[in-house]
């Protein structure tokens, strides 16, 4: 593929600086174009405890600069907009864990990767989509305290019915406006299209999907599947990937608005900007890194061979 005069100049700023640079599915195409590492927020976890470079240039919102950090502290990790902020991330209180965990015995606070460092550090283990229902089984406590999205969490605890859950009233704005209004609509223009959606959507929107899973799991289901059309009920980063893998195969958004709006604050002329100046980078006091440390590690000893989903680039 034919770079532009931004493209290359990441390109040469990347060997100068020693940097790599990683990018989430949701973000533009050309942003992931110019990424070392494109993956969901599993993968891009899983490579940022183990790259060598000394920095790490994220491309995505900020707990995902978070978690790079946590991971690498002794890394400098550049967020190209200070902005690409996820409002679920701050959809409940330190406060409020601490009140639930003070209730409940033999209960395991599980925090959604998409959350703050303040919130990872309150909880014992971190989760994605693509290993949550693997790791929850694996826990020892009967109660789960599922922070912050109470979608994904009720579509975990749909696949644990041997725990007993409680939720917290978080959302991703993204994902939850959808409906069942708009799955009918859209099945009506593309009557022969198999629906394949993200947990963060409302239990409505799940019930009459063909699939839901994580982003690793959708990707894998399009690939594997024998059907040629598809309505897509997540962001629209993940289009992009989709008709690039199956060029044969049609992908059609759910809803033309699933669009993370921090997500596309990335753009080339930021991750420049970013690269040339050191700026800006993601600071955390080392005691609020040590917290969230253990529940990020647990999350990546308890998922050994859960199915993230990414690939290398440039
Ligand atoms: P993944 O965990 O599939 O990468 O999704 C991240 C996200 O922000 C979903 O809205
Ligand atoms: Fe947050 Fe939703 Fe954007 Fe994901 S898509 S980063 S959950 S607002």
């Amino acid at each position: 593929m034919q770079m532009n005069e931004k493209q290359l100049r990441i390109l040469k700023l990347k060997k100068e600086m020693d940097a790599v640079v990683l990018a989430h599915y949701y973000v533009t195409g050309d942003v992931q174009e110019v990424a070392d590492y494109v993956g969901d927020s599993f993968y891009l976890s899983r490579v940022a405890s183990r790259v060598q470079a000394k920095t790490i240039v994220m491309c995505g919102v900020r707990f995902m600069a978070e978690s790079a950090k946590i991971l690498s502290p002794e890394k400098n990790v550049l967020l190209p907009a200070a902005d690409a902020d996820c409002p679920m991330a701050h959809m409940v209180t330190a406060g409020q864990v601490r009140r639930v965990r003070a209730q409940h015995e033999d209960l395991a606070v599980v925090c959604y990767v998409n959350s703050t460092a303040e919130l990872k550090g309150e909880s014992d283990v971190c989760v994605t989509s693509a290993n949550a229902v693997q790791i929850v089984r694996a826990l020892p406590n009967r109660q789960i305290y599922f922070i912050p999205d109470e979608n994904l969490g009720r579509f975990i605890a749909a696949q644990v019915p041997e725990k007993q859950f409680l939720f917290h009233q978080g959302f991703c704005p993204t994902h939850a406006f959808l409906s069942a209004e708009d799955v009918k609509a859209a099945r009506r223009a593309h009557p022969d299209a198999l629906l394949l959606v993200h947990p963060e959507c409302r239990p409505e929107v799940v019930e009459l999907a063909n699939y839901a899973g994580s982003t690793a799991g959708i990707l894998r289901f399009a690939r594997e599947s024998r059907a040629k059309t598809f309505l897509i009920g997540t962001e629209h980063g993940v289009l992009y990937d989709l008709a690039k893998e199956n060029p044969d195969k049609c992908f059609y958004p759910l809803h033309p608005k699933q669009i993370c709006p921090n997500m596309k604050r990335i753009t080339l002329e930021k991750v420049i900007r970013a690269m040339e100046s050191g700026f800006p980078s993601v600071f955390l006091e080392e005691e609020e890194i040590q917290r969230a440390r253990r529940p990020l590690q647990r999350m990546l000893e308890l998922s050994k061979a859960a199915d993230s989903c990414g690939k290398e680039g440039n």
